[in-house]
C-alpha cells in the first residue's frame, strides 16, 4: 500500500502503525456511577493495561497515550495529586511487567514540573527500555503540543537547515522523546468530544481521526481492534488522487 513517497516519516506499511489515543472520559465514567473522579482515573489505568496488551496483535508499533496535558494542571490539586500517584504506580508496577514482555515504555513531555519520585520511576523504566523492541508505549505526561513546537522552533533558529527532518529531531528533543518516532497514523479520542486538546500537533499532520463515544475506562481490546480495522478502510492519499485499479 502506497503512502505518498514525499513523506518519509509516515509508516511505509499499514502495519507497524503509530496509534495515539486521547484517553478522555474517565471523570464522567466515575460520576455516572456515583464514584469520585479519582475512581475513574484508577479504572483508566486498567484500560491502559488492556490496550497495551492488545496493541501488538493490532499491528501497532508505537502507541502514544495522551495521559496528562499541560493544561490539566488547572484541575483541583487533589485530583492532580491522585493522577500523579496513578502515573507513578503505572511506572513502578505496570511498566516493569511490560518490560519483561519485551515492550519498550517511555514518557514524553516536560519533566521539570513532575514530582521527583515520578521522574525517577520514569527514568528507571526508560533505562531498562532499549530501542528496537516490537512495541513502544509512550505516555504523554505534562505534554502540550503547542509548547513542544515553540521550544523546537526556538532551537531551529540556531540551525542553518530548516527542514522538516531537522525540525522533527528538535521536536523530539523538546518533547524529551529521545528520537523522533514515525508520524501518527491513527488518532483515537474516547469520551465523545471531537477536539484535539493540545495533543501532539506536528505528529498528527496526516493522522486519520477517530472519535468514539466510549468512555476511556470502558475501552478495551475489541474497541482498539475495531478502531484499527476502521483505519484500514480509510483511503490515505497524502495529497494524491485515488489509485486507479487497472483490469
Ligand atoms: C481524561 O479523562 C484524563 C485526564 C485528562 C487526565 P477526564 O478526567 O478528562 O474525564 P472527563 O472528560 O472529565 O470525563
Ligand atoms: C484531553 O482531555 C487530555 C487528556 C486526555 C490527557 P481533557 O479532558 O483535558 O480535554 P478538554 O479539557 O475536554 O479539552
Ligand atoms: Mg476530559
Amino acid at each position: 500500500m502506497s503512502n505518498g513517497k514525499g513523506d518519509h516519516r509516515s509508516s511505509p506499511e499499514r502495519s507497524a502503525l503509530h496509534v495515539a489515543i486521547i484517553m478522555d472520559g474517565s471523570g464522567r465514567w466515575a460520576t455516572a456511577r456515583g464514584l469520585s473522579r479519582s475512581a475513574g482515573h484508577h479504572a483508566g489505568r486498567a484500560a491502559v493495561r488492556r490496550v497495551v496488551e492488545a496493541a501488538p496483535q493490532c499491528g501497532i508499533r508505537v502507541l502514544t497515550l495522551f495521559t496528562f496535558s499541560s493544561d490539566n494542571w488547572r484541575r483541583p490539586a487533589p485530583e492532580v495529586a491522585e493522577l500523579l500517584r496513578i502515573f507513578e504506580a503505572f511506572f513502578t508496577m505496570d511498566a516493569p511487567a511490560f518490560l519483561r514482555r519485551g515492550i519498550r515504555v517511555s514518557a514524553v513531555g516536560r519533566r521539570d514540573r513532575l514530582p521527583l519520585s515520578l521522574r525517577e520511576a520514569i527514568e528507571k523504566v526508560e533505562a531498562a527500555s532499549q530501542p528496537g523492541r516490537p512495541l513502544h508505549v509512550r505516555l504523554a505526561i505534562d505534554y502540550s503540543g503547542r509548547e513542544a513546537i515553540v521550544r523546537a522552533a526556538h532551537q531551529l533558529r540556531q540551525t542553518q537547515d530548516a527542514s522538516a527532518e531537522v525540525f522533527a529531531h528538535l521536536l523530539a528533543e523538546a518533547e524529551h522523546a529521545g528520537e523522533p518516532v514515525p508520524d501518527i497514523d491513527l488518532l483515537i479520542r474516547t469520551g465523545g468530544e471531537q477536539r484535539l486538546s493540545n495533543c501532539p500537533l506536528w505528529e498528527i499532520a496526516y493522522a486519520e481521526l477517530l472519535f468514539t463515544p466510549a468512555l476511556w475506562p470502558d475501552f478495551g481490546a475489541a474497541d482498539l481492534e475495531a478502531a484499527v480495522q476502521e483505519f484500514q478502510t480509510r483511503d490515505r492519499r497524502f495529497g494524491r488522487i485515488p489509485e486507479v485499479v487497472h483490469p
